[in-house]
C-alpha cells in the first residue's frame, strides 16, 4: 500500500499543472485495458465532462469524508479535489500500480492507496475514518465476476453511512448488456432512491452517472 497526504489548499492549487494531459498517461491506460480487460472496462479515461457530471451530483457542503474507487491515471479526481470542502477527508484507491503511479505523479496532492475497494473498511480505520459520507466509484462493475461486486458492494455498505451518497457512472452501452442490467438491477438491495442522470456524449464511450443513499437496513449478499 502506497500514500501521500496533503490539505485542501495544496488539493486545489496544482491543478493547472495536473491538467496537461500526458501521451504517456494515455497510453498507460490503454496498455492497461489490453492486460486487464475485466479489472478496467474501458479503453480510454474518461472525459472531463463525466468527471463534472459525478462531482454534481454530490452535496459537498455535508462531505465530511469522500472516497474515490478506481481513480486510475486521476482524471475524474483531478475533478473531485476542486470540491471538496476544508478541513474534509478524500482518498482514493486504485488496484493498478502502474495506474496508481501516474495518478501519485499527476496528482500528489492526494492520499491514494494502491489496494482493492474490497478494504475499504479496513482503510477508513487507517485514515481515523468511522464511516464515510460519500463513495464516488469509478470501477467498471459490469465487466466484475458476480463474487466480487458483492464483495465491493458489501463492504462499501458497512463504510458508508446510513444515507450517505453512492454515486457511479456505467457505459449507455451496459444498460443493453446482461451483465449491466444484471448489476443495476441490484442496487436498489443497496441504495434507496437509485436514479439516473442524462447521457453524457462527451465521453468515450458515452456514459451516465447512477446515484444512490445507502438504506438504512441493507439486505448485504452472502451475509
Ligand atoms: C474504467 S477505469 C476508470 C479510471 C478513471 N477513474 C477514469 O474515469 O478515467 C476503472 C479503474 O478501476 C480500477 N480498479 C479495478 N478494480 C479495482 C478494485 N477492486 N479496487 C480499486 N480499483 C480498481 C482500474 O485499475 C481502473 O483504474
Amino acid at each position: 500500500m502506497g500514500e501521500q497526504a496533503g490539505g485542501h489548499d495544496r488539493l486545489v492549487e496544482p491543478r493547472r499543472k495536473a491538467s496537461r494531459s500526458s501521451l504517456a498517461a494515455h497510453a498507460k491506460f490503454l496498455a492497461e485495458f489490453i492486460t486487464h480487460p475485466g479489472r478496467m472496462g474501458a479503453f480510454a479515461a474518461s472525459s472531463r465532462a463525466l468527471a463534472k457530471r459525478m462531482a454534481d451530483q454530490i452535496d459537498w457542503s455535508n462531505a465530511q469524508a469522500v472516497v474515490e474507487y478506481g481513480p486510475g491515471t486521476g482524471t475524474v479526481t483531478q475533478e473531485l479535489i476542486t470540491r471538496v470542502k476544508p478541513g474534509a477527508k478524500f482518498f482514493a484507491i486504485e488496484r493498478s500500480a502502474e495506474l496508481a503511479a501516474i495518478c501519485r505523479k499527476r496528482l500528489p496532492q492526494v492520499k491514494l492507496y494502491e489496494d482493492s475497494a474490497e478494504n475499504i473498511v479496513e482503510l477508513c480505520r487507517k485514515e481515523g475514518i468511522e464511516q464515510l459520507d460519500v463513495v464516488i466509484s469509478c470501477l467498471p462493475w459490469a465487466s466484475f465476476p458476480e463474487k466480487l461486486q458483492d464483495s465491493i458492494l458489501a463492504a462499501t455498505i458497512k463504510a458508508l453511512k446510513p444515507g450517505g451518497t453512492f454515486v457511479m457512472f456505467g457505459y449507455q452501452m451496459g444498460l443493453f448488456t446482461p451483465a449491466g442490467r444484471r448489476f443495476h438491477s441490484r442496487l436498489p438491495r443497496y441504495f434507496d432512491n437509485v436514479r439516473r442522470t442524462r447521457v453524457v456524449w462527451l465521453n468515450l464511450p458515452p456514459a451516465l452517472v447512477f446515484m444512490g443513499e445507502r438504506k438504512q437496513q441493507p439486505v448485504i449478499a452472502g451475509a
